[in-house]
C-alpha cells in the first residue's frame, strides 16, 4: 500500500492558518543561521539540476564552507542517492530533525530520507482538478516544513535543488526568496523553450539570477580528452545574451558524472582537473562572487 503524503507530514486539515504561521516563524528562525540560499532550477526535466547542485555543494564544501542541500523534489527525490546518504538514519532532537551528513559534512534533507524503501508519495484529493491545485499547495507546505523543521545549524550556503516545472521557482519564492538562482539548460531547442519560460517567470518576480549554466555541452572523449559536440542545437550563450543574463559556462557530458552520481559520490571530488570538474569549480566561484553583495538569508524571509 503506497504511503499517502498526509500519512507522512500530518493531518493537513486542522487549524491550517495557525500551523502555517507557526511554520513560517520557525522558518525565519532557522534562516537566521544560514548566510546564503541558492536555488538550482530549470523548468526542464533531466537536464542535470541535481548533478549541478551536488557538485556545487562539493566545490563549496571543499573550500571550507558549511553547506546544506535541500532536495525540493518531493515526488522524484534524487539528492540523497547522489550524495550517498540514502537510507541514513537521522535523529529527531529538540531543535528539529537533524539532516543526513554526506561527504565533507554536507548536510542533506530529502523526502527520500523519510520514505521507507522505494515508496512513492501520493497526492490525495477528491477530484482530478482538486488534485492538481492541491498538489502545488501541498508541495509548498511540505517545503516549508522541510525548511522549518530541519536543524540545519550554521550554514554558509543552503542549496535548493528544484524539481522540473516552471511553477516550482515561484512556489519557492513565496516561502523564501533565494539569494540567487542558477538556471540549468542543455544545448537543445526543446530545453531552451522551457528554460526561457522559467527565466521569464523569474524575471517577473524580480528574482536575483546568478546566470545560465549549460550542461551536457559537448562530449569528452575518454581516450584523448578532447571535447566534441553532443547536441546539434544552438548553444545557450546566445540565449543568455538575448535574455540579458550572465552565461556561466558549459559542463561537458562525461560518463563518469553519471557513474559517480549512481555511486553517491560527487564527481568533482575525484575529477577536479577534468573539463567538467573545472566547470564546476568556475561555477562555485561565480556563486561566491554573486552572493557577496547580497543580504544574508535571514533578511530575505517574507
Ligand atoms: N554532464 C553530465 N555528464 C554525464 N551525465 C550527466 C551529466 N549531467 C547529468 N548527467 C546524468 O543525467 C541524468 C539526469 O541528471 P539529473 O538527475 O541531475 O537531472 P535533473 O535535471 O535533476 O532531473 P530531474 O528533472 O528529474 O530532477 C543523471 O543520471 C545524471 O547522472
Ligand atoms: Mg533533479
Amino acid at each position: 500500500m503506497p504511503k499517502r503524503y498526509k500519512d507522512i507530514v500530518g493531518d493537513a486539515g486542522s487549524n491550517v492558518v495557525a500551523q502555517l504561521q507557526e511554520h513560517q516563524e520557525r522558518l525565519a528562525a532557522r534562516l537566521h543561521r544560514i548566510s546564503h540560499t541558492v536555488a538550482v532550477m530549470s523548468g526542464k526535466g533531466g537536464v542535470g539540476k541535481t548533478v549541478v547542485t551536488v557538485n556545487l555543494a562539493a566545490v563549496l564544501a571543499r573550500e571550507g564552507y558549511a553547506v546544506g542541500v535541500l532536495d525540493a523534489d518531493i515526488n522524484g527525490p534524487s539528492v540523497a542517492k547522489m550524495m550517498g546518504v540514502r537510507g541514513a538514519s537521522f535523529a529527531m532532537g529538540e531543535r528539529g530533525v537533524s539532516p543526513a551528513r554526506g561527504l565533507l559534512g554536507i548536510k542533506v534533507m530529502s523526502m527520500d530520507l523519510l520514505l521507507p524503501g522505494d515508496a512513492p508519495v501520493m497526492w490525495e484529493a477528491s477530484t482530478k482538478q482538486d488534485a492538481f491545485v492541491w498538489r502545488g499547495m501541498a508541495e509548498v507546505n511540505a517545503l516549508r516544513e522541510f525548511l522549518a523543521d530541519t536543524d540545519w545549524g550554521e550554514l554558509d550556503f543552503l542549496l535548493i535543488d528544484l524539481p522540473p516545472g516552471t511553477d516550482r521557482f515561484p512556489n519557492l519564492v513565496q516561502l523564501l526568496p533565494p539569494s540567487g538562482a542558477l538556471i540549468v539548460t542543455i544545448p537543445s531547442e526543446v530545453s531552451h523553450l522551457v528554460v526561457k519560460r522559467s527565466i521569464a517567470v523569474a524575471k517577473e518576480l524580480k528574482a536575483p539570477l546568478i546566470g545560465l549554466v549549460e550542461n551536457m555541452a559537448g562530449y569528452v572523449c575518454p581516450t584523448c580528452g578532447s571535447v566534441g559536440a553532443l547536441f546539434e542545437g544552438k548553444g545557450a550563450e546566445g540565449m543568455a545574451a538575448e535574455l540579458d543574463i550572465p552565461y556561466l559556462g558549459r559542463i561537458p557530458f562525461d560518463p563518469r558524472i553519471a557513474t559517480s552520481s549512481d555511486e553517491g559520490r560527487p564527481f568533482f571530488l575525484d575529477c577536479r582537473e577534468s573539463p567538467a570538474g573545472r566547470a564546476f569549480a568556475c561555477l562555485g566561484e561565480e556563486v561566491r562572487r554573486f552572493v557577496k553583495s547580497k543580504p544574508p538569508a535571514k533578511e530575505r524571509v517574507p
